[in-house]
């Protein structure tokens, strides 16, 4: 039987039934119950075989933070095709459909977290931010320098939670291209904290850093308990720890990093330019490593390089080959003066030749030009190309995204 693909207007617990088939999991009626509220029908797709929906995708109404700048970004999430109805097509023409109305809603963008990078470079995702991962051994934890705490730490509910952390994410937002604005009930579904999200580990604490009583920053970990003939050696598990400043930055990694009975800690979304990196006396015993973190697809080309901010002036033609998105095919001019760039199609001679995904992979800052050109990404046409590209799209600090959706 063919498949059908169109949007879909049925309720949110069957899409996530759908999803969840997809993913391997079976529906359990509290994911259901939080997903609820951030399930945006309007934006969904569906796969179906008569009367069965066999392939999902979706997204979410983002507005992210990029270089100088917030714009409306599509949070692509959700997607997945029942392993009965794999490689016939479900999937490709799903973001036909969902590409099309991005578009059509003027979004620049679309990001999302995939689950094998080998998936979406097809459809003009490109690689767009790193995360780090840490593990360390509590007894090599230790700070270079003498650490001084600049406030206290403080337990907290869930409930305070949700009031204390949104304002804490909120003040950093701006400034951390990869960032996107959190609705209270995409809060709800962060804290959300069901056994089978736990990993073996137990239920989350919450805990706030304070400055005479004033949050600013905050961490939520779980602990996985284990006790050896050696005695207590258990792991603490970060999950998203934020500070608006180094000071409690680094208070935070201090509190986490000495809680009693831990033996390890460990933290699997990092930004990949963290302050612990170089506070830490032994850098090696992190454990550091690297691995993707958003995708970005430029869904149209004009606004979204006139949609950021640029640390210098100067000229560029760049030639996009973008096959998904044929709008987007050709040379591009893109001219800054005091930092306001002005973009318009071009007949002028390219200075360096670059897929749709490349220009994903350096729109946040992620990556230069440099190292797309040296993984022989790119083409640079005219002498020099690259190094003026790098002074346009350099950023001050790398581009993060501290959650996934
Ligand atoms: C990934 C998934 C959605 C693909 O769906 P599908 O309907 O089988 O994909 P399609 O038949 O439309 O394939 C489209 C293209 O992607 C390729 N492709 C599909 N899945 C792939 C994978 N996992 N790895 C690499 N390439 C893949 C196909 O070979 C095809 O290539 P082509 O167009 O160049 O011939 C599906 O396998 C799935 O649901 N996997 C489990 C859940 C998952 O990982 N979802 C993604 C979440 S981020």
């Amino acid at each position: 039987m063919p498949i059908d693909v169109r949007p879909y207007d049925g309720t949110a617990r069957d899409f996530l039934a759908a999803a969840e088939t997809a993913f391997g999991e079976h529906l359990r009626d509290d994911d259901a119950a939080i997903f609820a509220p951030v399930f945006e029908a309007d934006r969904s797709i569906g796969t179906w075989d008569r009367d069965r929906l066999v392939g999902t995708a979706s997204a979410f109404s983002f507005e992210l933070t990029v270089p100088g700048g917030v714009l409306p970004a599509a949070g692509v999430t959700m997607v997945g095709v029942h392993p009965t109805h794999r490689r016939r097509g479900a999937l490709r023409r799903m973001m036909r459909m969902q590409l099309d109305d991005v578009r059509a809603r003027g979004e620049p963008l679309a990001i999302l977290w995939a689950s094998e990078g080998s998936i979406y470079q097809r459809f003009g995702y490109g690689l767009a931010t790193l995360r780090a991962r840490i593990g360390v051994q509590r007894h090599r934890s230790s700070f270079a320098r003498p650490h001084a705490p600049s406030g206290e730490m403080r337990f907290v509910s869930v409930d305070e939670a949700k009031r204390l952390f949104p304002p804490i994410h909120d003040a950093i937002l701006p400034s951390r291209p990869g960032f996107f604005h959190r609705t209270p009930a995409f809060w709800d579904e962060t804290l959300h904290d069901p056994e089978h999200w736990r990993h073996g580990a137990g239920a989350a604490f919450h805990v706030v850093h304070e400055v005479a009583g004033t949050p600013d920053g905050y961490a939520r970990y779980r602990i996985k308990d284990q006790w050896d003939e050696g005695g207590p050696n258990s792991t603490l598990v970060v999950n998203e720890m934020l500070a608006t400043n180094p000071a409690a930055h680094l208070d935070l990694w201090r509190f986490l990093l000495d809680v009693d009975l831990i033996g390890k800690i460990e933290a699997w979304n990092v930004a990949p330019d963290d302050p612990l990196i170089l506070a830490a006396l032994e850098p090696r015993r992190l454990g550091l490593g690297l691995a993707d973190g958003i995708w970005l697809r430029v869904v149209d080309v004009a606004s979204a390089l006139a949609g950021r901010r640029y640390l210098a002036d100067g000229q560029l033609v760049i030639e996009v080959h973008d096959e998904f998105c044929d709008w987007n095919d050709g040379r591009w001019s893109l001219r800054v003066e005091a930092g306001v760039p002005l973009v318009e199609p071009t007949a002028a001679a390219a200075d360096l030749a670059c897929d749709v995904t490349d220009l994903g992979a350096a729109y946040l800052g992620g990556f230069t030009f440099r190292q797309l050109a040296d993984a022989g990404r790119i083409e640079e046409l005219a002498p020099g190309g690259v190094s003026r590209a790098d002074a346009l799209f350099r950023t001050e600090r790398a581009p993060w995204c501290p959650k996934v959706f």
